[in-house]
């Protein structure tokens, strides 16, 4: 078992959830380390940050000075990095700072690492393998070759190259998990599905790019939060896709969230598309079954339905984590 962890970018979607998580399953100290940009919230922590298994440290992964001082106090075996920019949007109208965060910051956080000798687990995205046509039954593994269309991704696909070189050329010990589009609680409401589910709620359009055919493959973010353990507990240090199985076209998604909260279909409004938009996303994720014997097991109409009530009910209370 690891004692202590550092989960940089803890404060987020994912990495909230990822500490909920572990500390659930486990006895490790989490530390984490989050630098509160406007996607991350204090509140999606709300209830962990008294627990004893749990420091909270606002700081910037780029910041090598702060990196250092974290590393040298509470001396990690291992570190988990969500911190991320993450948002396809926001990437192609201000590249820069998915520069400076996703790849030096996982480079700071590496040399770290290589200092230390913690072990080094980087999250990554299907995205960094490109897309493929909507009417082919292809599907990426891990040996695809890295065709990233947009900054975001291709901000990602850099740092899987940089970790890898430094496993090779210094003998980093490194793990790289890509995962595909993540649903469930404490997710920003910019993001697609809590998006469609906000507009829908207050009755307003829901704008859906080009024709709503582009195909996103959704995982359940606990069924992601378990492959982590998993892979940091006894995966060898490779690198893992890690996916739901649960495709569907972002017009039958939006309309299935139309549905659950009894609204019309006739919210749903389509809007330019965005610049090189992916068509679609597809994973094989037999390796990690083989090595792990991880599964997804949410069943997606379960899973939704759930995330819309969370939305719904935060909404209700007077507003989600983000407005
Ligand atoms: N959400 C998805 O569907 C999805 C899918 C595949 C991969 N990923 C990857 O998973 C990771 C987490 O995604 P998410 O959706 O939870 O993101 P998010 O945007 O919800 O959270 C990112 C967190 O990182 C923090 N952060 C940003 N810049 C930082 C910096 N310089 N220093 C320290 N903290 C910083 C933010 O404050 C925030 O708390 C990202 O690396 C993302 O690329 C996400």
């Amino acid at each position: 078992m690891i004692k202590t962890l550092i989960v940089t970018g803890g404060a987020g979607f994912i990495g909230s959830n990822f500490v909920r998580y572990m500390l659930g399953v486990s006895d490790t100290h989490i530390v984490c380390v989050d630098k509160l940009t406007y996607a991350g919230s204090m509140s999606s922590l709300e209830g962990i940050t008294g627990d004893k298994r749990f420091t909270f440290v606002r700081a910037d992964i780029c910041d090598r000075a702060a990196m250092r001082e974290v590393f040298g106090r509470y001396k990690p075996e291992a570190v988990i990095n969500f911190a991320a920019e993450s948002h396809v949007d926001r990437s192609i109208t201000d590249p820069g700072i998915f520069v400076t965060t996703n790849i030096i910051g996982v480079q700071t956080l590496m040399d770290c690492c290589l200092e230390t000798g913690a072990h080094f687990h980087q999250i990554s995205t299907d995205e960094v393998y490109g897309d493929l046509p909507a009417d082919s039954e292809q599907a990426f593994d891990e040996q695809s070759p890295l065709r990233p269309s947009g900054p975001y991704s291709a901000s990602k696909a850099s740092a899987d190259l940089l970790a890898l070189a430094y496993r090779r050329t210094y003998g980093l010990s490194v793990t790289i998990t890509r995962s595909s589009n993540n649903y469930g609680c404490f997710q920003h409401t910019e993001k697609f599905i809590p998006h469609m589910i906000m507009c829908a709620l207050e009755g307003r359009n829901m704008p859906v790019y080009g024709d709503g055919s582009n195909v996103r493959d959704w995982l359940h973010v606990s069924d992601h939060c378990r492959a982590l353990k998993m892979i940091l507990d006894g995966g060898r240090e490779e690198v893992y896709n890690i996916a739901g199985h649960n495709e569907i076209s972002n017009l039958r998604l939006a309309e299935t969230i139309c549905d659950i909260l009894g609204k019309p279909r006739e919210l749903i409004t389509f809007v330019s598309d965005r610049k090189g938009h992916d068509i679609r996303y597809s994973m094989k994720t037999d390796k990690l079954t083989s090595d792990t014997g991880w599964r997804p097991v949410r069943d997606f109409k379960e899973g939704l339905e759930e995330t819309v009530r969370w939305y719904a009910a935060g909404k209700a209370a007077g507003g989600c984590l983000w407005k």
